[in-house]
C-alpha cells in the first residue's frame, strides 16, 4: 500500500522520524515536503498537493503534519474525496476509519512524540472501514455537500 506524507517546518523533524519508520517497516512511502527545514514554509504547499494525491488515488493514504495539525487538516478537508482529521488519540485513530473512512491522518510536531506517531499510524493504517449501511448513510450527506460546490 503506497502511503503519502507532507509537514511544514512545525511537523518537519516528526515527518522524517516517521518516514524512516515506515520506510523500515516495508512501506512505500511519497514524501510531498518539505524537503528541509524552512522556519518561513507554510503548510498548504505541502499538504494540499498531498491530500490530491489521495483524491486521485495515487496515494491510498495520507499522513499530514504541522505544528498543531489544525492547519494540515482544515486544508487538507478542502480537496474532495479527502477525509482527514487530527489525531492524537488511538481510540480516533482506528475509530475514524472504520466508521468515517478517514484517509488522510493529522499529527501535531509539536504536540506528540515519534512512539506515540507511530502508534498512531499503526492504528489508522490497520483500520477497515466497516462500510455498515449506517456508515454509508453518513458518509453520502458529506459527498453531497461535495458535489453542491463543484
Ligand atoms: C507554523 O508555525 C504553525 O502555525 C503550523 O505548523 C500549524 O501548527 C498550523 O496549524
Amino acid at each position: 500500500m503506497k502511503l503519502g506524507i507532507a509537514a511544514d517546518h512545525g511537523g518537519f523533524t516528526l515527518k522524517e522520524e516517521v518516514k524512516a519508520w515506515l520506510v523500515s517497516t516495508g512501506h512505500e512511502v511519497k514524501d510531498f515536503g518539505a524537503h528541509h527545514y524552512d522556519q518561513f514554509d507554510d503548510y498548504p504547499d505541502f499538504v494540499i498537493p498531498l491530500a490530491k494525491a489521495v483524491s486521485s488515488g495515487e496515494v491510498k493514504y495520507g499522513i499530514a503534519i504541522c505544528g498543531s495539525g489544525v492547519g494540515a487538516s482544515i486544508g487538507a478537508n478542502k480537496v474532495t474525496g479527502v477525509r482527514a482529521a487530527l489525531i492524537h488519540d488511538s481510540f480516533s485513530a482506528h475509530q475514524g476509519v472504520e466508521d468515517d473512512d478517514m484517509n488522510m491522518i493529522c499529527l501535531g510536531g509539536r504536540v506528540i512524540g515519534v512512539k506515540i506517531a507511530e502508534e498512531l499510524i499503526s492504528a489508522f493504517l490497520n483500520a477497515k472501514f466497516i462500510g455498515a449501511e449506517r456508515h454509508k448513510r453518513r458518509l453520502d450527506k458529506i459527498k453531497a455537500i461535495e458535489e453542491e460546490r463543484l
